[in-house]
């Protein structure tokens, strides 16, 4: 029998519109948390590579309810970030996959999704284009956009250009999304409780579709150094990474070209390299056969004697600010309440550089806050991780391993926040979206104080 088959190919935005549940947008609650992520990461991405400490303004506001008992929100962020070209402005809010954070350095966002997949999921749940303001500072660009998803394209509907005599710089989003605010109220406002303990040089000013206003205030205008971007380390490199720089390197030999495209290499260990793998140094990297290619990538497997990973790609929150952070968030009082933060040396994944960072706090300011036993607090990359939280190996280490009942205090921490920061590290990303947001939340969520803005 003949099969009738229809064969076809789709974009990348179809394919995020046909699952988008992988990217977090799997129920009307979980779709309100993963927006305000999406967009707060964003947007405290764009704050740390101007500068400038982050001045982040949330707001989500109900705008009709719907027969299933969602309803219709508008989400706006304003930040005091670099700001987005004008040229890029459209392919950055309206084209899956394309974005300025696919280099080797570390920063929340990675992919070139979060916040497009953000727009796309408010389009094809409301049918309303996005409004992005933007400036690095020179004019002001205002559009609207909607996104071709069929062919992961941005429509431009209105396009205006402002002058910007006080030389503001940053972005203004606002997008129309269903949601169920009241289900995902406290992931949301835990979540931002730690985005602020773990960002302390950030001030987060969210207002709820109640009207309550979230202040989260800076305790520090001091923030970590910046990351630098850095070459490739021999032990991170596979095939297709090879073979990319072969095809576009002007090195003329084998030795020039591992002198000039990697990390971890000196004249000595390049010869010594090269030897080892049977590659003349004179030898022209386009010659290179597709056997020497993997011969070449395995070798880098088992040669020991490249340098250590640059660890100027990272960048750590360190002791100072960690603690700033969470003296802030947990309300400690320094007299009566025991912290202690920890910076260990960098270390490597897989060629990449990654530091781990962690915290214990104990003491009655936080055994007042939270529930008796541990609460454990996670970040990578300086984003809060909610999610499986038993999946990693920190909750086995703090709930399994360690014998409270040994140590002192005997009984044990209430709360032991712990962070790492690899440009790309063992914490999977998908990890913080694959459990339901009804999840049973631990910590406390801040109060509500006053009423909002203007605005
Ligand atoms: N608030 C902002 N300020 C400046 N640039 C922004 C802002 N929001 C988005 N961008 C730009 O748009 C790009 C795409 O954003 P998007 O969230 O889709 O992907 P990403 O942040 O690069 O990666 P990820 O998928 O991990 O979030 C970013 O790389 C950045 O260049
Ligand atoms: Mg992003």
């Amino acid at each position: 029998m003949e099969a009738n088959l229809t064969y076809q190919s789709i974009s990348p935005s179809d394919f995020f519109y046909r699952n988008r549940e992988i990217a977090g947008f799997s129920n009307p609650s979980r779709a309100i948390y993963s927006a305000i992520r999406e967009l707060l990461e964003n947007s405290l991405d764009a704050c740390e590579a101007y500068g400038e400490p982050p001045q982040i303004y949330l707001r989500l506001r109900e705008v009709t309810t719907t027969e299933s008992g969602t309803s219709i929100y508008q989400l706006r962020i304003e930040d005091n970030g670099t700001g987005v070209p004008e040229e890029h402005i459209p392919l950055c809010f309206g084209q899956v996959f394309y974005g300025s954070k696919y280099t080797l350095k570390q920063s929340r966002g990675t992919f070139g999704l979060g916040g497009t997949i953000t727009i796309l999921y408010g389009q094809i749940t409301t049918h309303k284009p996005v409004h992005v303001i933007s400036s690095t500072g020179g004019k002001i660009y205002d559009y609207e956009l909607m996104i071709d998803i069929q062919h992961n394209r941005p429509i431009v509907l209105k396009r205006k250009t402002l002058e910007n005599r006080r030389k503001w710089h940053g972005t203004i989003v606002e997008l129309y999304l269903e949601g169920d605010y009241p289900r995902a109220m406290s992931r949301v406002c835990e979540y931002l409780k730690q985005t602020a303990m773990i960002n302390p040089y950030a001030d987060i000013t969210f207002v709820d579709p109640r009207g309550r206003l979230f202040r989260f205030e800076r305790g520090t205008k001091k923030m970590p150094p910046l990351p630098r971007e850095v070459k490739p380390h021999p032990h991170g490199i596979d095939v297709e990474t090879l073979r990319r720089l072969i095809s576009t390197t002007r090195t003329k030999n084998m030795f020039q070209f591992m002198m000039e495209h990697f990390q971890g290499v000196r004249k000595s260990i390049v010869e010594r390299f090269l030897q080892t793998v049977g590659i003349d140094p004179k030898t022209k990297p386009k010659s290179l056969k597709p056997e020497d290619i993997v011969r070449l990538v395995r070798a880098t497997r088992t040669f020991n004697d490249f340098l250590r990973p640059d660890a100027s790609c990272l960048s750590p929150i360190g002791k100072e600010l960690f603690e700033t952070g969470i003296r802030k968030e947990l309300n400690l009082d320094p007299k009566v309440d025991f912290l202690k933060v920890v910076q260990r040396k960098p270390a490597t994944y897989s060629g990449f550089p990654f530091i781990v960072e962690a915290a214990v706090a104990y003491g009655p300011s936080i055994k007042k806050q939270n529930k008796p036993g541990i609460t454990l607090y996670r970040f990578a990359n300086r984003i809060p991780l909610l999610y499986d939280e038993a999946s990693g190996v920190i909750w086995k280490v703090v709930n399994k391993n360690i014998n409270w009942s040994t140590r002192s205090p005997p009984t044990p921490p209430s709360s032991s926040p712990s962070t790492s920061a690899p440009p790309r590290s063992p914490t999977r990303r998908w990890g913080r979206s694959t459990s339901p947001i009804d999840r049973r939340s631990r910590g406390r969520s801040p109060t509500p104080s006053g009423r909002p803005p203007a605005h």
